[in-house]
């Protein structure tokens, strides 16, 4: 089974619309964030970049008379529920392997707590990496989400990102075929 890219999923239309509306720049920087942080956390590191790149793409702009209103947003959002049902849609789209697509979509559901009422989550090590990559990207005020990056910067640093994956894949692989022989 070919590997589903990065590039292949920053081409396609849904992501072109979503993740471009939730901020392209976030999300190139927290997969970077992820893959440093799957080395550390022994976590699959494709499934990690992947989540990354797509944790925010369910988000909504709540505005009210033009301008951003957050206690709006603090009501209303739903993007962590939105964004797992719309990066699952597209990556089997894209025929990312089901199990692969659900842990991914998991992960993109659970990065954030703010759209739950009070309580603790447990989070699976992929979840934690994903989490932890966004939180290492974040801004005050949520001016991440306006950072901006041009479309071929974008292609560039996640054609690198889509190398360094499958580098550390083949090489878990090499490592896991010694220790069988
Ligand atoms: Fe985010």
């Amino acid at each position: 089974m070919t590997r589903v890219t990065l590039l292949d999923i920053l081409n396609h239309d849904i992501t072109q619309k979503f993740v471009k509306r939730s901020g392209l720049a976030h999300a190139v920087a927290t997969a970077e964030y992820a893959f440093k942080l799957s080395k550390v956390h022994g976590v699959n590191p494709d499934l990690a970049v992947k989540a990354a790149f797509l944790h925010d793409i369910g988000h909504y702009t709540w505005y009210r008379n033009g301008k951003w209103d957050y206690s709006l947003y603090k009501e209303n959002d739903i993007h962590a529920i939105k964004g797992a049902e719309r990066a699952h849609k597209l990556l089997i789209r894209l025929g990312e392997h089901p199990v692969n697509a659900k842990k991914i979509a998991l992960a993109v559901l659970l990065h954030t707590d703010s759209y739950l009422p009070d309580g603790e989550l447990t989070l699976d090590p992929l979840q934690h990496v994903v989490a932890l990559a966004d939180k290492c990207d974040e801004e005050p005020g949520g001016n991440h989400h306006y950072k901006t990056i041009s479309d071929n910067d974008a292609e560039v640093r996640l054609s690198k990102l889509d190398k360094q994956v499958e580098k550390a894949l083949e090489a878990d692989t090499n490592a896991q075929s010694a220790s069988v022989s």
